[in-house]
């Protein structure tokens, strides 16, 4: 192990949902660290803003792509942009990922599905796309965005598909590392709980949020997405060389109470 375990100086990452939220502090995390980082997004006018800062405020290289994860082939082309401008791939970041807040009696099909499409078949498209590359490297890093809600129901808002596609994330994860380890390739998933981004800031600022989010997070507030950096430097360096499979959670304490 290096003198800094912690440094991913010379690494490359890939990030999808990576334009704004927990993707791109995440991705601005792995550029303090060193690594140059391709924002993976479809919405490309934020994509392309934000990968200019990485470049400025980081000094690392960086990359705005489009590429939805539900589309296998832009998915491959995605990595084969990334392996052709940096020279290969070595962490992966499976973060896009939406919420619905339907009553399951009252959901279509339509609605499930398209939730099921990003979350849990858009981590394995990005993970098998990545994973291919890395097994023709000889290793890397997958880290996959996962939710506490892989772990408990959150209450009292509806969102079966949401809290289902999560618990696949979770267990996907799992046996992509039991797959993947004869390879050197590392599968680990973060679960975030209550987080303050665009996906929830409109509701954490409601009275339900006070009652149930907040009053049932023992630290009594949401996080900030930039609390989920350590975790994601971590899982992506060689501090966690022997850690495959396993879920982080950082939910200020949500799931034990
Ligand atoms: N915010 C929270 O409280 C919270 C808690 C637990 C887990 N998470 C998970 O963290 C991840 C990021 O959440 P966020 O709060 O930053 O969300 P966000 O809505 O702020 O950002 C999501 C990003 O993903 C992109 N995206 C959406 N669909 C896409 C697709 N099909 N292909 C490529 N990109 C797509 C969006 O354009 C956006 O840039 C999600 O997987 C979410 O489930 C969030």
């Amino acid at each position: 192990m290096g003198e800094n375990s912690f440094c991913l100086n010379g690494k490359v990452a890939a990030v999808t949902g990576g334009a704004q939220g927990l993707g791109l502090a995440m991705a601005q995390a792995l550029a303090k660290a060193g690594a140059k980082v391709a924002l993976l997004d479809i919405d490309m006018e934020k994509c392309q803003a934000e990968a200019g800062k990485l470049e400025s405020e980081y000094e690392v290289e960086s990359l705005a792509i489009y590429a939805d994860v539900r589309k296998l082939d832009q998915m491959e082309a995605a990595v084969a942009q990334i392996v052709e401008r940096f020279g290969g791939l070595d962490i992966f970041v499976n973060n896009a990922g939406i919420c619905k807040n339907i009553k399951a009696e009252e959901m279509t099909l339509e609605e499930w599905q398209e939730v099921i499409d990003i979350n849990l078949t858009g981590v394995f498209i990005g993970s098998q796309v990545a994973g291919k590359q890395m097994i023709k490297q000889g290793g890397g890093s997958i880290i996959n965005i996962a939710s506490m809600s892989g772990s408990i129901v959150n209450v009292p808002q509806p969102q079966c598909s949401y809290n289902a596609s999560k618990a696949g994330v979770i267990h996907l994860t799992k046996s992509l590392a039991s797959e993947w380890a004869q390879y050197s390739i590392r599968v680990n998933s973060i679960s975030p709980g209550y987080m303050k981004t665009a996906m929830t800031e409109k509701t954490l600022q409601t009275d339900m949020a006070k009652d149930w989010w907040l009053r049932l997070t023992p630290m009594g507030r949401p996080g900030l997405s930039h609390e989920l950096g350590g975790a994601v430097v971590f899982l992506a360096s060689d501090a966690s060389s022997f850690m495959t499979g396993a879920d982080l959670i950082i939910d200020g304490g949500y799931t034990v109470w």
